[in-house]
Order: C-alpha cells, then sequence, then structure tokens
C-alpha cells in the first residue's frame, strides 16, 4: 500500500464527490503555467475544507498561504453572501496568479489578498482592527507555523476553528533531532498546540494524491 494506491484513490474518491470544476481546473492549470510549486491540497481536502467552513457557518476566514489560490477558491465558495476571505501570501507572484484565478471563479467580490511575510502582514491586520475569523486556514511556511497559531489564537471568535496543513510530513515530524527548519516548525507548532489550555485539539493523518501528511484541529473554547 503506498502512493500509488493513495493517489487512484484519491482519484476515485475525487470523481464522485470532489470533481474539479472549470474555476478549480482552470486555478490548477494556470498554476503550473506560472510555475508555482504543486503544493496546493488535494480535492478531497479542498472539500473537506469547505464543508468546516460550512459546518462553521463561517462568514469571516483568513487563510495564511495564498500560493495560486485553490484553496481559497474551496474555501470562498463556503462563505454566505457578504462573507469575507482574507488571504496571506509573501510571494507576489503567488497573489497575482491567484487574484487571476479567483476573479475566473467569480470570487473577487469576497476574497481580499494581503501581499507581504505572515509576521509582518498580521501585526498590520491587528492594526487595523481586522477580525475576528470563523475559520482560520494556516498553510504557509512551516518555520513559522508556531508564531502564527499564536497570532490564529488572537485572531479567533470563541469558538472558532483552526485548520493547520503539513503537521505530520511523511512522518519525519517523530524527528526530534532534524535540522530542517520546516520539520522543526511543525514539531513546536505541535508542541504549542499540545500545551495551550484555551483550544481542543487534535490531528489527522492524511494519505491521498499529496502523499503522506496531516491537518491539525484546534477549536478555539468559548470560555478559558
Ligand atoms: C509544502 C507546503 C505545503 O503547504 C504543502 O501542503 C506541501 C508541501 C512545502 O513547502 O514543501
Ligand atoms: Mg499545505
Amino acid at each position: 500500500m503506498s502512493q500509488n494506491v493513495w493517489t487512484e484513490v484519491d482519484n476515485y474518491i475525487c470523481g464522485l464527490l470532489a470533481p474539479n470544476d472549470p474555476a478549480l481546473q482552470a486555478a490548477l492549470k494556470a498554476s503550473e503555467a506560472a510555475g508555482l510549486p504543486a503544493i496546493q491540497v488535494s480535492a478531497t481536502q479542498g472539500k473537506f475544507l469547505y464543508l468546516l467552513a460550512r459546518l462553521m457557518r463561517a462568514s469571516n476566514i483568513l487563510e495564511l498561504g495564498t500560493l495560486g489560490g485553490y484553496s481559497t477558491i474551496w474555501l470562498a465558495r463556503a462563505l454566505p453572501p457578504k462573507g469575507r476571505l482574507l488571504t496571506v501570501d509573501a510571494n507576489p507572484k503567488h497573489t497575482e496568479v491567484a487574484r487571476s484565478n479567483v476573479a475566473f471563479a467569480g470570487l473577487s467580490d469576497c476574497v481580499e489578498f494581503h501581499v507581504g511575510p505572515g509576521l509582518a502582514v498580521l501585526p498590520r491586520l491587528a492594526r487595523e482592527g481586522r477580525g475576528p475569523f470563523d475559520f482560520i486556514f494556516i498553510d504557509a511556511n512551516k518555520s513559522d507555523m508556531p508564531e502564527y497559531f499564536d497570532w490564529a489564537l488572537r485572531f479567533s471568535r470563541p469558538g472558532g476553528l483552526i485548520i493547520a496543513d503539513n503537521v505530520i510530513r511523511d512522518g519525519k515530524v517523530l524527528d526530534a533531532s532534524t535540522t530542517d527548519a520546516d520539520i522543526q516548525g511543525v514539531r513546536r507548532f505541535n508542541e504549542r498546540l499540545a500545551a495551550e489550555k484555551t483550544v481542543s485539539a487534535t490531528e489527522l493523518q492524511t494519505v491521498g494524491s499529496k502523499g503522506y501528511d496531516g491537518f491539525a484541529m484546534a477549536v478555539v473554547l468559548t470560555e478559558a
């Protein structure tokens, strides 16, 4: 059982339950054509994020890590009328590709793009009084994940949901002596998540077309 089976099963489930429609297909194609790394969530994972946002009845969503806007489109589709999604990416090229993909998906009116390193943009959003958010998706550079989690706590409403991608990394997360800054970031994130008293959290391992990885899920408690 390995990558081939995971990919085929993912394609099978995707074909049944999460087919990429023309806007999502175009977003993937344009991202590839622009030379963006193909590290966006899979279609089944995108549908999962969409369903979580629906469950939360999220009308304010914050996404860290726009890339080509693929998960942005899934999440923005879960918004009610007048809902809003803010997405942040350090790379202006990512943002331009995403802006065009989101426009093609007909979602420009509800998506706001912010360009700059997360740890520069988030304090600015705080100064501007943005938030609170119902749903926060952390999927940017892994080395700053613990700090992104701190910001997510600050920006979340009571009862809000925080999801972080890539918390398992092929099991590399077990390696306490790793020198890889990304894995160190994920490990520090996991430790911070475990120590945080104001959330109830778990992590789910996933396999599929994107390999072996996982999502963290934290619900911000209404009474701390
Ligand atoms: C990487 C980042 C991601 O968000 C992801 O889902 C997979 C890989 C990366 O930086 O390698
Ligand atoms: Mg990711």
